[in-house]
């Protein structure tokens, strides 16, 4: 067919067909012909509009990641997100879709500095048009005005939240449209910080973090990792759009007592546990901590009130979690007492099964007689005392079995021999690169029998684990 042009459009209808093919990733053209095609069909151009909910996704685009966010606890949420001016401005227009896949109906307020990283029109395509840009624009300072923006929402979001609008923030400025809907608002806030590392450790930007966490803004990452620049490495990355989905997800169940999970109590432990040998060494283990917080993240991301007894690790404390952080199986055992009552309790952690007798006070220095010789005592057991218990046993026990060989026979050996409810299974031998990977293959082993769940990143055996916890809890058969 040769070329199309249509001419005598208005500027609105040229405006709105834009917003469409941007919205559609096509040229206007293109969305012309679209319509044209779906009009000779019958369809009066009507089968892709851009402008309805993403709930269902669109052919060619990969299925999203939607647990935990597409769960109708989620309905009719409304999050204000306020894009600051930095890099990582460009994933926030894929938070935008995070979001709406998780059915929250999202604004937009582009800060200035933001406009030089996405354009207004990109962020209003994926938000349906609901992009804000000033705070003296007569036309949206009348259609909604800057109060109503910061009360007509669920929970405002800053990603990325820049060092500037960090300051802005805990200045209590008010001399934009971002900073005064962000003073303005009684709704929670979640900031997500991206800014070169050097800017992030500078005692300027986290005496204004810990002003903003005081005055009780929740945060996800930053995360380790490449800047933008060439070169820079460090704290500073903006948290993925999934993370601050999760995040804000978490925070509106939690803000609204919704989820799967809401109302429950569940305990996780995570991580090794370090046993000291003189005060500057430790037995320790390669546990990363990576599944058992994010069985926590995913249990808050439900809803639930989750206590994190994790040992020493490097991965961010979980959003919406009480982390309680501990260094030895001992410690461990009071840290999980202390939390208890609990309706469930996942021993996700890697305790050690002894400890040094009698560690030195002091550093053990080296002597002409050779190596100390180290007497191991065991350790007691966080797992089989709390599903021993004879009374305020948690109704859902569930422990964890590494395996280097016979994983299933020794699983199921764990599980009666400690009397919990279910083992997660899973292979540790070195070849399969869990320990410390990104991906975990597990076995769920309970009293009616073993189930094999396939390779998947530990966030999926996460929320897959806390679905299954949910069902259990809510008294559905397993
Ligand atoms: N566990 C615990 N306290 C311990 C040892 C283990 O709570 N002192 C828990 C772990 O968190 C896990 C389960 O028990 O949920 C099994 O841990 P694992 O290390 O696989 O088993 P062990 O009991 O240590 O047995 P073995 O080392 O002989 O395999």
């Amino acid at each position: 067919m040769a070329s199309l042009t249509v001419r005598g459009l208005s500027e609105d209808l040229k405006h709105q067909l834009r917003l469409r093919a941007a919205g559609n990733g096509r040229s206007v053209e293109e969305e012309i012909r679209n319509i044209l095609k779906g009009a000779a069909a019958g369809g009066e151009g009507r089968a892709d509009l851009p402008l309805q909910r993403r709930s269902t996704p669109t052919a060619g685009r990969p299925l999203p990641d939607r647990d935990p966010l597409d769960r109708a606890s989620a309905t009719a949420a409304r999050v204000l997100l306020v894009i600051g001016g930095g890099i990582a401005a460009y994933k926030s227009l894929d938070l935008i879709r995070r979001l709406q896949d998780g059915n929250v109906t999202v604004r937009c307020i582009l800060t200035k500095a933001a406009q030089e990283f996405v354009t207004p029109l990109a962020a209003g395509a994926l938000a349906h048009g609901q992009v804000f840009t000033d705070l003296f624009d007569p036309k949206s300072e009348f259609d909604i005005g800057h109060i109503r923006l910061a009360r007509e929402t669920d929970l405002i979001v800053v990603a990325p939240a820049t060092a500037d609008l960090m300051a802005k923030m805990a200045g209590g400025h008010a001399d934009d449209l971002a900073s005064a809907v962000l003073l303005a608002t009684d709704k929670p806030i979640l900031i997500a910080p991206a800014m070169n590392p050097m800017m992030w450790s500078r005692r300027a930007t986290q005496r204004n973090l810990a002003r903003l966490i005081d005055d009780g803004v929740a945060l996800v990452g930053p995360n380790a990792g490449e800047m933008a620049e060439r070169g820079e490495a460090g704290i500073g990355r903006m948290a993925e759009p999934i993370e601050i989905a999760s995040a804000a997800v978490s925070l509106l169940n939690n803000t609204a007592g919704k989820g799967l999970l809401a109302g429950k109590r569940i305990v996780v432990t995570s991580g090794p546990t370090h046993e000291p040998i003189d005060p500057v060494r430790y037995i320790a283990n390669r546990s990363s901590g990576k599944q058992g917080h994010a069985i926590a993240a995913a249990a808050a991301a439900a809803g639930a009130n989750v206590v994190l007894v994790s040992g020493p690790v490097n991965i961010p404390d979980p959003i919406g979690v009480m982390t309680v952080k501990v260094e030895s199986a001992r410690q461990m055992l009071e840290a999980v007492e202390n939390a208890m009552p609990a309706d469930c309790a996942v021993f996700a952690a890697a305790v050690a099964d002894w400890r040094v007798a009698g560690a030195s006070d002091e550093k053990i220095k080296k002597t002409k007689s050779g190596a100390p010789a180290l007497s191991l005592v065991e350790n007691p057991d966080v797992l089989a005392t709390i599903a021993q218990r004879k009374s305020g046993r948690p109704q859902l026990v569930i422990g964890f079995a590494a395996e280097t060989e016979n994983l299933i026979p020794n699983a199921q050996d764990k599980l009666k021999r400690k009397a919990c409810d279910w083992v997660v299974a899973n292979d540790v031998s070195p070849e399969g690169g869990v320990m410390g990977g990104d991906i975990n293959k597990v076995h769920l082993v309970t009293a009616v029998g073993v189930e094999a769940w396939p390779p998947q990143s530990k966030d999926k055996v996460a929320r897959a684990l806390v679905a299954r916890i949910a069902a259990a809890l809510a008294g559905e058969a397993q």
